[in-house]
């Protein structure tokens, strides 16, 4: 007999096919996350979860799933998931990191060209008819080229940041003490120097206790009037009502958000309505190839863990050993 696996949404078919191939799946089909209740019901009698970053996965979760052996996350982000939680329970994680790691920076790099031009505000510009002339002070942004780029956690992505800043001539400096990355790419800094000689500051931290806040007003007051904050990592590593005052105040000068917090923001969001303040919903692992790849790899996840064998991509390793059996 298969074994009983739950899908939390419809997932690429590349990774999808493999799911409903090797398992006895069933697939939550509606476009909004799978309601909490009914979540909570069909993990039951599953041993395997393939989820996304909306579910939230924590000790009520487990607690109603007595079989469960293996969560896969499709991200590379986990904070979703009480790991320590599952490692308890001799459950494996898995995520999906590497496959997106480029494509995520390429977007970091497209808000961070986009916040610095006001290519947002220009396109509404010309969208409601305020295009009369050239100007030789219209719509004046930042140079990119030769600015300073902080990099907040210099991980997969961060480092993919900078190899893109380098082509652009910037310099580069990193925050993240755990890491010695290349001195070549970008020079490492404290967080106080990070916030106050960068032009743009993009955050590539995950979210965890220690980063959650990791930016609010003490930090955000450190940083230049002109400075732009890019953010794809995850919303709360920000404080969004320290964002708004710093915003509102010219502390800062741009942000750009692919995350915020709450997800979605509200359509009526004061950092929404801010000229200054570029949202996107979350969209910066969104390409076709890469979102296939992330379907493969946390489907790889899922059967590997299922057969019982080391997962390729294993959040908590150290639960194999005690992992729970079929
Ligand atoms: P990664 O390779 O693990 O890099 C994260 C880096 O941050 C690591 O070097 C880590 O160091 C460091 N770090 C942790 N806590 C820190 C702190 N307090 N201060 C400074 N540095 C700290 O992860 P990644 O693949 O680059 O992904 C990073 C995050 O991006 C993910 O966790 C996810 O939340 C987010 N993400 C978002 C999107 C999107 O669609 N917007 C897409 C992909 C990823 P240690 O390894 O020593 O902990
Ligand atoms: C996306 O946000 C991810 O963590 O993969
Ligand atoms: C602008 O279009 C220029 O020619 O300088």
């Amino acid at each position: 007999m298969q074994p009983k696996v739950y899908v939390t949404r419809e997932v690429p078919d590349a990774g999808l096919g493999m799911v409903l191939k090797g398992t006895d799946a069933e697939v939550w089909e509606g476009e909004l996350p799978v309601p909490r209740e009914v979540l909570l019901e069909k993990v039951q009698d599953i041993e395997g979860l393939y989820c996304l970053l909306t579910d939230k996965i924590d000790e009520e979760l487990l607690d109603a799933a007595p079989k469960l052996r293996v969560v896969s996350n499709y991200a590379v982000g986990y904070n979703n998931i009480d790991v320590d939680a599952c490692t308890a329970r001799g459950i494996m994680v898995g995520n999906t990191p590497g496959v997106l790691t480029d494509t995520t920076a390429d977007f970091a790099f497209t808000l961070l060209m986009a916040a610095a031009r006001r290519v947002v505000e220009a396109a509404d510009y010309v969208r409601e008819g305020k295009w009369k002339t050239w100007g030789p002070k219209l719509l004046l942004g930042f140079d990119v080229y030769g600015a300073t780029l902080g990099i907040a956690g210099f991980g997969r992505i961060g480092q993919a940041m900078a190899r893109r800043a380098r082509g652009f001539d910037m310099r580069v400096l990193y925050y993240d003490p755990a890491t010695s990355g290349d001195p070549d790419l970008a020079e490492s800094v404290d967080l106080d120097t990070l916030l106050a000689e960068s032009d743009f500051l993009s955050i590539h931290v995950p979210l965890t206790d220690e980063t959650h806040h990791m930016f609010g007003a003490a930090e955000l007051a450190k940083m230049k009037s002109t400075a732009v904050l890019i953010n794809t990592a995850r919303g709360p590593v920000v404080d969004p009502d320290a964002l708004y005052d710093a915003l509102n105040a010219g502390e800062i000068a741009v942000a750009a958000l692919d995350v915020t917090d709450p997800e979605p923001l509200p359509a009526d969001h004061k950092l929404i309505g801010l000229p200054n303040c570029i949202v996107m919903p979350h969209i910066a692992s969104a390409g076709v190839a890469t979102r296939n790849k992330m379907a493969v790899i946390a489907a790889e996840n899922l059967l590997a863990g299922l057969e019982g064998n080391h997962l390729p991509h294993c959040v908590n390793p150290e639960a194999y050993a005690t992992r729970r059996q079929a």
